[in-house]
């Protein structure tokens, strides 16, 4: 029993008032150090403009992509659907410190709770609002795990859009429940690469059996909205307005934190584009910079070890070349990924603003296997009870390694992690880890140096 525990100590769940939800969203740009490098078009190689965008995103939007604002007003509209679910809550990890016997405090905020199970609404309603208000009537979009597909099919319904999602082969086999929420949502859902797009048919005559990536979808959805007048494209990570609109989730944690009388030493996210990493992270970075101590950890699979192995350069967001050019942490554009379970996490790139974070010396990154991954998963659930998606569990092997190398250290540290989501939809993973089926895929060095080709002749970040 914890009868040695007393007031915010002892405590389990932190959870503020809905009228405590953020009403701003928070903008690192105005505080990193050194600015990221511009958005090239691809043909010119000049920086692009708000109408090289247009096509694709609302101006709402592409204005919050290169907004020098410190804060930007959440809609209330926004506001309105957030509050089905925000603020979320944050737990003290008691059960799991105690299973592992750290001396070191855990916390984690989890996003689990939201309709669709992740963070990704966070940003999926703030898109679907502005395309709505800017007279958009359909998006279209890629999906790797399932949750952004399922996330932004809910928005869309909520808010009154039709919505198209190309779904990563891959998880589209090994997810037929999460097929199904997407519909329930009233959304149409396809398997990427399709043959609905050029895009799809390209890769379809040269690869058959392709397992279809993040990349890929990207093309198929960039090209479905490119060609629409009344559709626009909608990304569920990597983008600044993306991270930014996940920003509630850092600042939240920064209040529930002040309510159990702690503050983090270290923070941890897995990051696939960066979105859910950055929602956390962001608003306790701007502490950083302001001068406090705090190590900024983000987990990421040795089979796409984006920022622990990836060049910064210059690429494309997607494997068609359809998108402008994006200075990040890449390993090529044409880079498919094993198809391991942690399907979100399968993209060749990461968001810039994390890739100049992680240049600046501001955050750090780990990989890891994916038994190793599914053992703390499966550990978590058995001690918190909440079972991960296997993404977020990437996040929980990071904290349990931070704990360890804590321990080691003869110290007490403070730790906050970001459970992203639940792995309710998962369980062919899990059925696959207990018996035995899961491959432990780390990049093999030839196929990066292969994969890296495709990015020579590109520019080059000043
Ligand atoms: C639960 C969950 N966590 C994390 C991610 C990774 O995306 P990001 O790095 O943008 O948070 C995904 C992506 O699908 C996800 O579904």
């Amino acid at each position: 029993m914890q009868q040695t525990r007393t007031g915010a100590a002892s405590q389990t769940k932190f959870l503020l008032e809905e009228s405590q939800l953020p009403r701003r969203w928070y903008n690192i740009r105005c505080d990193m150090p050194t600015a990221p490098q511009p958005v090239l078009h691809p043909g010119t190689g000049q920086p692009v403009g708000p109408d090289d965008l247009a096509p694709l995103f609302p101006m709402e939007l592409i204005g919050q992509e290169v907004s020098e604002d410190a804060e930007i007003p959440i809609p209330e509209e926004v506001l309105e659907i957030y509050s089905l679910w925000r603020p979320t809550p944050l737990y003290r990890a008691h059960r799991l410190e105690e299973a592992i016997g750290t001396r070191s405090r855990i916390f984690y905020k989890y996003e689990g709770v939201s309709p669709p199970g992740s963070h990704k609404p966070n940003t999926a309603v703030a898109q679907a609002f502005y395309n709505k208000k800017e007279g958009r009537t359909r998006l279209a979009t890629e999906t790797g795990a399932g949750q952004w597909g399922s996330a932004l099919s809910f928005a869309c319904k909520l808010i009154g859009l039709e919505c198209k999602v190309y779904m990563v082969r891959v998880s589209y086999e090994q997810k037929p429940a999460r097929r199904s929420m997407i519909k329930a949502w009233g959304a149409e859902v396809v398997p990427s690469p399709s043959e609905e797009t050029q895009s799809g048919r390209a890769i379809l005559a040269e690869h058959p059996d392709s397992p279809g990536s993040l990349g890929i979808a990207i093309s198929e959805a960039v090209e479905d909205a490119a060609g629409r007048d009344d559709t626009a494209y909608a990304l569920g990570s990597v983008l600044n307005h993306v991270l930014l609109h996940q920003t509630v989730i850092g600042q939240e944690a920064l209040a529930q934190m002040e309510l159990a009388g702690a503050f983090p030493d270290v923070v941890v996210g897995c990051v696939g584009g960066g979105s859910n990493f950055a929602g956390l992270a962001f608003p306790f970075l701007r502490e950083k910079i302001a001068g406090r101590e705090i190590d900024v950890l983000a987990c990421e699979p040795a089979a796409c070890p984006t920022l622990t192995r990836g060049v910064f350069a210059y690429d494309f967001g997607d494997t068609s070349m359809l998108t402008p050019l994006v200075a990040m942490h890449t390993l090529g554009h044409d880079f498919v990924p094993a198809p391991i379970h942690a399907g979100g996490l399968r993209y060749h790139g990461v968001a810039p603003l994390i890739s100049q974070l992680m240049l600046d010396g501001l955050i750090r990154a780990e990989a890891y296997l994916q038994n190793d991954v599914f053992a703390s998963a499966v550990l978590f659930a058995g001690s918190e009870g909440i079972l991960p998606a296997p993404e977020a569990a990437h996040a929980i092997h990071g904290t349990l390694q931070a704990a360890k190398a804590a321990d080691e250290a003869g110290e007490e540290r403070t730790i906050l992690m970001n459970l992203s989501g639940h792995g309710h939809f998962d369980m062919a993973a899990y059925d696959n880890y207990f018996a035995g089926k899961l491959e432990d895929v780390a990049l093999d060095e030839g196929e990066m140096e292969r994969a890296l080709r495709s990015i020579e002749g590109l520019p080059t970040p000043a």
